[in-house]
């Protein structure tokens, strides 16, 4: 039901691509040179350039095959420099001009057509190692509301996601974006996408979505279903990063959580958007936000926290109260933490003291 074939390559590449040599090597052998040169000419686009990609002496592919200037470059740097934590110049990169007629254009001319070969070989180089932008910047190029429009949400988002931005994590984010129009969308996939640049990232919406980009997966489903929630994160999870931006109806983030929570990693965070219909009685929130609203329920993990304080110190806790290790709080938006929560309560005699 879900395309999990679509991350055949790309998942094992970007764990391999920060293992040494030979691992990576193997990885490329394993996957085949054919497929993995695929996965790097859809990660970098077009270009105004020739780029011959070799492995074990062999070219294993090219990006066109009529541009004035050759880049040759040895596959796995290729992944490395995409992938991977290398900050090397390029170990294997030959870049030729071999049309022989290119000299005879005149000095001017000829200066000329350097400058854009120069600048064409520039923008290749910088496409196969991208350079670190913050989210702020992408939101905007982008075009998702998560920074200036309704919401000022990516600052944080930064402070959150830094330690996860260079892991090879896996991202779902519940709502893409354009509501029934399929062909609109997708700004918040594409810049989790750049983002995350070893990550996969999973976009879910109620509506049909065209939205495709490399390490990007468009999925239809409604959040307000559990049983497909838990078969979509037990064929495509565990996430390292979940986001609810769907519906934002009370009921629906409440089912969301519940199915998909599960599905997290350990270290891993699930994010609710758009708080503000928590207090809005249309949206199924009330002003004092009870237990079921969504802020309700993430009000109840603050005590879950500290809930060996309460009764036996040792004490049976819920799923929930096990695994929440932590929650933060900002404008309309709470990121809550997956991880073990297992100490126990203060002594007895303690609680007695006064
Ligand atoms: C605010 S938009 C998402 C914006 C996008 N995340 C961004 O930042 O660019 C909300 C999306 O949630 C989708 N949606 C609404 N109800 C849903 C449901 N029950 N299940 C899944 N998606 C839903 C809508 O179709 C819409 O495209």
């Amino acid at each position: 039901m879900f395309d999990t074939a679509r991350w055949t390559v790309p998942a094992p590449l970007l764990q391999a691509a920060t293992a040494g040599r030979d691992l990576l090597d193997d990885t490329i052998r394993r996957l085949t040179p054919a497929a993995v040169t695929a996965e790097v000419l859809r990660e970098i686009g077009d270009h105004d350039v020739r780029l011959d990609l070799r492995f074990d002496g062999h070219v294993t592919g090219h990006l066109r095959t009529d541009a004035d200037v050759v880049v040759t470059l040895d596959l796995a740097d290729a992944v490395r420099g995409l992938y991977g934590d290398d900050e090397r110049p390029w170990p294997s990169l030959a870049v030729t001009t071999p049309n022989p007629d290119l000299d005879e254009r005149g000095v001017a001319g000829w200066f000329h057509s350097r400058k854009g070969l120069a600048q064409s070989v520039q923008e290749l180089l910088t496409a196969l190692r991208p350079a670190r932008r913050d989210l702020g910047e992408l939101a905007v190029e982008f075009g998702t509301d998560k920074w200036g429009d309704l919401h000022w949400y990516a600052q944080h988002y930064e402070r959150h996601f830094a330690r996860l931005r260079t892991a090879p994590v896996k991202v779902l984010e519940i709502g893409i974006g354009g509501y029934g129009d399929p062909n609109s969308g997708g700004g918040s996939l594409r810049m989790w996408q750049r983002y995350f640049r070893r990550g996969l990232i999973h976009g879910l919406d109620i509506a049909r979505k065209t939205v495709t980009g490399p390490r990007i997966m468009a999925i239809q489903g409604d959040q307000s279903d559990p049983v497909f929630l838990d078969r979509l994160g037990r064929e495509l999870g565990p996430f390292d990063v979940v986001v609810d931006d769907g519906s934002h109806l009370n009921d629906h983030v409440r089912i969301s959580f519940d199915a998909l929570f599960p599905h997290v990693r350990n270290g891993g965070l699930y994010v609710v958007e758009d708080l503000q219909t928590a207090y809005w009685p249309s949206w199924g929130g009330h002003p004092e936000t009870p237990p079921h609203t969504s802020m309700g329920m993430l009000k109840s993990f603050v005590d879950g926290l500290n809930r060996a304080e309460v009764g036996d110190p040792r004490g049976e806790r819920s799923y929930l109260e096990r695994n929440i290790s932590g929650i933060s709080f900002h404008h309309n938006i709470a990121f809550v933490e997956k991880g073990l929560n297992a100490e126990e309560g203060g002594p007895a005699f303690l609680r007695t003291f006064y």
